[in-house]
């Protein structure tokens, strides 16, 4: 499995230490920034890892900003894009399972280090149920096919 993972300044030491975390446990990781503490826009770093996701390139990504709140609001933007911010364990399972959720943002001026990285196992080991979910994410494809054109899932 691929991770697309980015970040801006407030993020950028978390996202390496989830990174390191990422490539320890055998995951295919890309990284598209930042590099560095030196103040970035969250948007711009947004958009590329979360691009990634949409066209296939990277099956899930991972976001980190102060918040986890601008990177989500930026990545929701793109079509096919399910991002949530999490920052607790049993939200960060429930987007999986119930909300097929494709991008989980982090605010690393929220939750410490353990927490994060505690959240991101369980965001990737968990999975999508099906079901009457599918109906609902369904609806959600629809309504962004009503905004955006296509099918609302990057098609
Ligand atoms: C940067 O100061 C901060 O605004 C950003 O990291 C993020 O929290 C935005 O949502």
């Amino acid at each position: 499995m691929k991770i697309a993972i980015a970040a801006d300044h407030a993020g950028f030491r978390l996202k390496e230490k989830i990174k390191e975390y990422l490539a320890s446990a055998g995951y295919q990781v890309q990284d598209f920034g930042t590099s560095s503490e030196d103040p970035v826009d969250y948007p711009d770093f947004g958009l590329t890892a979360a691009s990634a996701v949409m066209n296939g390139s990277c099956d899930l990504g991972i976001l980190v900003c102060g918040t986890g709140l601008g990177m989500a609001i930026a990545a929701n933007k793109i079509p096919g894009i399910r991002a949530v911010t999490c920052s607790d364990t049993f939200s960060a399972r429930s987007s999986r399972e119930h909300n097929d959720a494709n991008v989980l943002c982090l605010g690393a001026r929220v939750i410490g280090e353990g927490l994060a990285m505690d959240i991101v196992k369980v965001w990737l080991s968990s999975s999508f149920q099906g079901g009457r979910h599918e109906r609902r994410v369904n609806k959600i494809r629809e309504i962004e096919g009503r905004y955006f054109g296509g099918r609302g899932d990057g098609g």
